[in-house]
């Protein structure tokens, strides 16, 4: 996949709205990111469905359990054919050996993706639940566990990927949210950054969500991420 790759969320609760948007930005090399709301709705099936258009889809499910449970989880994923799907790097390094060695068995496999620590977690979060450090501290950790656990790469806010890149590999991937053009809306999202600046950080994905599928021209939305990414 591309450097730049844009994957939509699909952040939607039913197949009919989840479809409508594919229809509409199909062919301009989007990908799809369907998490827990919408797969807990619609479940495999729509995933299936996706990619049996020709699509790439980033299962977004965070995947946080013993070793081979994840591990036949990430299978199932992979039976589905998507690209991406992704673990709670929490979850500790055998959790991931285990994933990654049960996914090489496949002749192809999906791109296998941790989260570090999620960005609605402050440093009172973090203490609360018995981690001293701060979540920069605990984001490089985890990143690091991650790549020495075999994973291909981690999800991380724009503000992240710094930290991330200096104890990484180049190669490791980083798949970003948190994505909003110069001219748009903030909405919920805190610790953001433009397309453009989030991919001359060390970006290799970006997911984008309501930028585009709240737009009333989803199609020029897109198109317009994408310049800003191509035009830095
Ligand atoms: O609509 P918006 O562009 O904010 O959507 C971003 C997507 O990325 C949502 O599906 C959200 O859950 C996800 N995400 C995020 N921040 C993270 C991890 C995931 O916004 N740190």
């Amino acid at each position: 996949m591309e450097k730049g790759k844009v994957f939509v969320a699909l952040d939607v609760s039913s197949r009919a709205e989840a479809l409508a948007i594919v229809r509409e930005l199909k062919g301009l090399g989007a990908g799809w990111k369907i998490g827990k709301q919408l797969f807990t709705r619609e479940g495999p099936a729509l995933v299936k469905e996706i990619v049996g258009m020709g699509e790439d889809v980033f299962l977004d499910l965070k995947y946080h359990d013993i070793p081979n449970t994840v591990a036949q989880a990430g299978l199932a994923a992979a039976a589905l054919g998507v690209k991406i799907f992704n673990v709670h790097a929490a979850g500790g390094r055998s959790m991931m050996l285990e994933t990654r060695r049960m996914l090489d068995a496949l002749p192809e496999r999906p791109l296998i993706l941790a989260v570090t620590v999620l960005t609605s977690l402050g440093e009172e979060d973090l203490r609360e639940i018995g981690y001293h450090d701060t979540p920069a501290q605990q984001v490089a950790r985890l990143a690091r566990l991650a790549e020495e656990s075999g994973l291909d790469g981690v999800v991380a806010s724009p503000l992240e990927i710094e930290i991330i890149r200096s104890v990484t590999h180049p190669s490791f991937k980083i798949l970003t949210p948190g994505i909003r053009p110069a001219n748009g809306e903030k909405g919920d999202q805190k610790r953001i950054a433009t397309p453009a600046a989030a991919v001359a950080a060390g970006a290799d994905y970006l997911v984008v969500g309501r930028p585009i599928t709240q737009s009333s021209d989803r199609k020029k939305a897109f198109l317009d991420i994408r310049a800003e990414i191509r035009n830095g």
